[in-house]
């Protein structure tokens, strides 16, 4: 039998580099050793490295992030729409620092004034719009709150299945990832036996049918009711008069897909047919809510009402990661949705739900609906004249409110030009755009189906003269990447 020496456990090799870094706290450090100890000490699996250099910010304002030298970025993507009221948005902030001072911290199973305040203030906004009595469930995080209305589904329907949209987005736990289209988010995951039926989107300007929006005839619903006509299609048992498929989880207008908006009445004629074939309609509002499309939803703009609405992002501004779901109250009776159906630690957070109340004061008491809609128009013609000179290399610019397009593409007009784009994104970032005297840096989102689209979520404070300084920006890195 062998024996082992018994050794005195070695020094883990030092890395001469890193060690040189001092971590007592004390000294600030630099950019160039923050970088160092990231690319050594974080994880790379979350987006940071999507970037060739990652950038390291210290303080926002208004539209603006300031890097760790004070030089100023426009942003044109506020966080994903996550900071629609502007970054350190003073109201909000003197909300959060108020609740600081008096329940900073409660455990969520007992009650505080503003969770319920908040809940009846969305419910009632809900009954005007649908007129619909519903209920809301707190969570933390979108793809938490896509888990819950998956429960609430289920809980329903005894169903696991549902449809969704190709180009849809809905988060990534292994619930949300299983109704979000994109392969790349599943692949290294193990098989995802509930993954959606993804459907096809009426993204017009790339209509996957072919056809034309002026003389489709929604050609596109017709395609999905299709599925219905016989049970060898799959989805559909004429004898018991069910589907397989318990919802269809939408983006009334998708986010991550690249900010496309559909015909005025395509949801109203999808709806006809989840209605015929009993199937709840999602409505995932976790990016186009409050009032990025210058509607409280985004599913307001297509006269449907949802069954269940997922949201949160913009709901606090991004100070707080509160989320939620509002359903009928057929699905979410306390008779059908007892106590403890789903839980979380933080789910209805006394810090989130106090800053996501002033920002329900906020909408009641300022009319966003023009002020969102106004800009938007005024944004989006000002897109057009730049779509003019560059034609072809922008195929289309579109938007609704201040959720606003810009698909770039091969100078054909239509072959999508991600290169192009990726430059684009990255001479933003590298901060040496300028205006007068100054550099400035241009943040911009990247999405759509062939990564060739900047989707603009620019801050609902962003004045006139702003939107002419981003298209100045933007008009620089159009003549700068195209070279
Ligand atoms: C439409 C939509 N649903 C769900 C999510 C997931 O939300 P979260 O990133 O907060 O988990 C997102 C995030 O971008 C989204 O845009």
């Amino acid at each position: 039998m062998k024996t082992r020496t018994k050794k005195t456990p070695s020094k883990p090799k030092s890395n001469s580099k890193i060690s040189s870094i001092s971590l007592n706290g004390k000294q600030k450090l630099n950019a160039e050793e923050l970088l160092r100890l990231e690319k050594e000490y974080c994880s790379w699996g979350d987006t940071v490295h999507y970037a060739e250099e990652p950038k390291i910010f210290e303080r926002s304002e208004g539209s603006y992030l300031y890097d760790i030298e004070g030089k100023p970025y426009f942003d044109l993507q506020m966080w994903y729409s996550a900071a629609n009221f502007g970054y350190n948005n003073k109201r909000l902030a003197a909300a959060l620092k108020r609740q600081i001072d008096t329940l900073p911290q409660l455990a969520c199973q007992y009650l505080h004034r503003e969770k319920i305040e908040l809940a009846a203030r969305i419910g009632k906004a809900n009954e005007e719009r649908f007129c619909e009595k519903g209920r809301v469930h707190f969570n933390v995080g979108g793809a938490q709150a896509v888990e819950d209305s998956l429960k609430l589904v289920r809980n329903t329907t005894k169903k696991s299945l549902m449809f969704a949209f190709m180009g849809g987005y809905h988060g990534r736990t292994l619930g949300a990832t299983s109704i979000t289209s994109s392969y790349r988010y599943r692949r290294r995951f193990g098989h995802f036996s509930e993954r959606a039926q993804f459907v096809p989107y009426p993204y017009c300007f790339r209509c996957p049918y072919g056809k034309k929006p002026d003389d489709c005839g929604l050609h596109c619903v017709k395609q999905f009711e299709k599925q219905f006509e016989t049970e060898y299609n799959g989805v559909w048992d004429p004898k018991a008069g069910e589907s397989e498929f318990a919802a269809f989880y939408v983006e009334s207008v998708q986010g991550t897909g690249g900010y496309v908006v559909p015909p005025k009445n395509y949801f109203v004629e999808l709806k006809k047919v989840l209605d015929r074939y009993k199937i709840f309609l999602v409505d995932d509002e976790i990016q186009m809510g409050f009032y990025r499309t210058g509607k409280m939803w985004g599913i307001e703009n297509f006269d449907v009402t949802p069954d269940i609405m997922v949201f949160g992002k913009a709901m606090t501004n991004g100070l707080n990661p509160l989320s939620g779901i509002w359903a009928k109250e057929h699905l979410i009776n306390p008779k059908v949705w007892p106590a403890g159906s789903t839980h979380s630690t933080f789910s209805s957070n006394s810090l989130g739900t106090a800053v996501a109340l002033e920002v329900m004061n906020m909408i009641e008491e300022e009319d966003f609906e023009t002020k969102i809609q106004q800009k938007g128009r005024y944004f989006l013609a000002a897109l057009k004249d730049l779509q003019k000179k560059y034609k072809g290399v922008i195929g289309d610019v579109d938007g609704l409110g201040l959720a606003l397009r810009i698909e770039v593409c091969k100078p054909d007009g239509y072959t999508p030009d991600r290169e192009l784009v990726d430059r684009m994104f990255q001479l933003g970032m590298e901060g040496n755009l300028t205006a007068g005297k100054k550099k400035y840096g241009m943040i911009l989102d990247v999405g759509g189906y062939y990564k060739n689209v900047f989707t603009l979520a620019p801050s609902f404070d962003i004045t006139k003269q702003e939107i002419g300084f981003a298209l100045d920006l933007l008009d620089q890195l159009f003549r700068k990447a195209i070279g």
